[in-house]
C-alpha cells in the first residue's frame, strides 16, 4: 500500500468517527464525535469555511500529498484532466508571494490551477479539483481559502507569471491559500430559492 492508500485509509477510518447531521459549528470537524460515514462527509461539507487568518504551522508534505491526490480524483471530463498545479510550500516562495502579489491572504501553503483553454470544461475540472482539495483539507483540520483577485493581479503581470512554468495553451484561473486556521468564521448564508425542482411539459 502506498503513502497516499494508507494516509486516505486512515482519513476514511478517522472521518467513520465524526458526529451526524448539519452543523452549525465553523471549525473543522473533529473526529471523536460520532459514527456514521455518511453524516461525516455531510458534517464535513456544511461546517466548511472559507479561512482568511492561518497560523504559522507548517502543513505537512504527506498531509499535502494526500489533499492534492483527493483533489486530482475529483471527475473530470473525460477524465483529460485538463488543469496544471503548481503548489509552493518553501517559505522563501510563500514570502515572496505574499508580499508581491496583493489579494493573497498568508498562509503557509498557495495552490496555483491552470486550466487547458483548448477545452472548454476545463474550469469546470479546476473547480471540481479545487473543492476536493479544499474539502479533503478541511476533514484533516487544514483551511483553505479559493482565490480569484490575486490570479489577476498575476495574469497582468508576465514577468510574475513566468515564475510559476505552466505550459502553453495553459491559462491560470484559480489560487487557494491553505494552513492551519487562526479564526473560525461564521457561515455564510445561502438562497435556498436558487434550487428549484421542475416538471417539464410534454
Ligand atoms: C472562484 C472563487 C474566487 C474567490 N475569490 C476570492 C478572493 O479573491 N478573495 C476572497 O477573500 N475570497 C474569495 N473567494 C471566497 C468566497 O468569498 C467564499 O467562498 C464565499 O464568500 C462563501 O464563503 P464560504 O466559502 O466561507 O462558504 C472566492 C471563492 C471562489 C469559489
Amino acid at each position: 500500500m502506498n503513502l497516499f492508500a494508507k494516509t486516505f485509509s486512515s482519513l476514511l477510518l478517522g472521518a467513520s468517527f465524526i458526529s451526524c447531521g448539519q452543523t452549525t459549528e465553523n471549525s473543522a470537524p473533529t473526529q471523536d464525535s460520532g459514527n456514521d460515514a455518511a453524516s461525516a462527509v455531510i458534517e464535513n461539507i456544511m461546517s466548511r469555511r472559507s479561512i482568511r487568518k492561518y497560523t504559522d504551522a507548517p502543513v505537512s508534505r504527506e498531509l499535502l500529498d494526500t489533499i492534492l491526490n483527493c483533489g486530482i480524483n475529483a471527475p473530470n471530463g473525460r477524465n483529460q484532466q485538463a488543469y496544471e498545479v503548481k503548489v509552493v510550500d518553501d517559505p522563501a516562495s510563500v514570502a515572496y508571494l505574499a508580499e508581491n502579489v496583493n489579494g493573497l491572504y498568508k498562509a503557509p501553503v498557495y495552490i496555483f490551477i491552470a486550466n487547458d483553454s483548448n477545452y472548454d470544461a476545463s474550469m469546470i475540472d479546476v473547480g471540481l479539483l479545487s473543492e476536493n482539495i479544499g474539502l479533503s483539507a478541511w476533514a484533516l483540520g487544514v483551511g483553505s481559502i479559493n482565490l480569484g483577485s490575486p490570479v489577476r493581479v498575476i495574469n497582468e503581470s508576465p514577468e510574475l507569471l513566468a515564475k510559476f512554468g505552466f505550459s502553453e495553451g495553459y491559462h491560470l484561473c484559480l489560487a487557494l491559500a491553505l494552513g492551519y486556521p487562526d479564526e473560525t468564521p461564521d457561515a455564510k448564508p445561502r438562497n435556498k430559492e436558487k434550487v428549484q425542482f421542475i416538471t417539464i411539459e410534454k
